[in-house]
């Protein structure tokens, strides 16, 4: 298996983690969304966010992390066959949280200029995993509720080492083909198109920390009159 620690310079090289870094990042996503529906990227966001929320992660007291659960509404379960990480919801009351959020807001919005997505909301959580947690593969879009077009995740492990486990492995194209490992290395970002991306998180061997979100559009609602 190969593991992606790193993806090639996006046209025109460089750092994005300095002036006008989001604008170019969020263009190399917009590219690579395009292109192979998933993007990858491994410099880090502007301003140190990601050490921001590095710092804000570690200082989430324990009782503030609840068990994931799966499904949403009436179908929602905590289900630890499937998944068994805890997540503490980002709601934007904390410094870290609202950077994060203005920033996610930010993306949206390019993309929704870009890629003409309609994005309207995100949602977003800090997630951990100990050793052993996993997360089987599934998608991100519910199913009979299909509003969640795109998934983000940031990893904020700092010494990730290949030993660690807790490897993301997407599977583009619905799995003929073999996934792409990426590690969950400090300063990784992954982006992919949430129903169109089955992926997993692999069994963790020390504890693993990250931030995922969902960019929603609203259903559909037709007037009954
Ligand atoms: C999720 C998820 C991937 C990861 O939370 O839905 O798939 O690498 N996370 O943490
Ligand atoms: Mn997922």
């Amino acid at each position: 298996m190969t593991v992606t620690t790193a993806c090639p310079p996006p046209p025109g090289g460089g750092n994005f983690a300095d002036d006008g870094a989001d604008l170019r990042l969020f263009e190399h996503i917009a590219r690579e969304l395009e292109d192979k529906g998933y993007c990858l990227y491994t410099g880090g966001l502007s301003e140190g966010l990601e050490v921001i929320l590095s710092d804000q992660i570690a200082e989430i007291p324990e009782r503030d992390f609840r068990p994931a659960r799966i499904g949403r509404k009436v179908a929602r379960r905590k289900n630890n066959s499937i998944r068994r990480d805890t997540i503490s919801w980002i709601t934007g009351e904390r410094p870290a949280g609202k950077a994060w959020l203005d920033w996610a807001d930010a993306l949206r919005l390019y993309l929704n200029r870009r890629l003409f997505l309609g994005l309207n909301s995100f949602e977003s959580h800090y997630a951990r995993y100990g050793a052993g947690d996993f997360y089987r593969r599934h998608y991100d879009a519910f199913q009979g509720e299909s509003n969640r077009i795109l998934s983000l995740v940031a990893y904020l492990n700092h010494d990730w080492q290949p030993g660690d486990g807790g490897e993301l492995l997407m599977y583009p194209g619905g799995g003929g083909r073999a996934p792409v490992a990426v590690a969950p290395a400090f300063g990784t970002l992954a982006v992919f198109l949430s129903e169109e991306m089955p992926h997993e998180v692999l069994p963790c061997r020390s504890e693993r920390l990250s931030i995922a979100g969902w960019f929603r559009v609203r259903p559909i609602e037709i007037p009954l009159s």
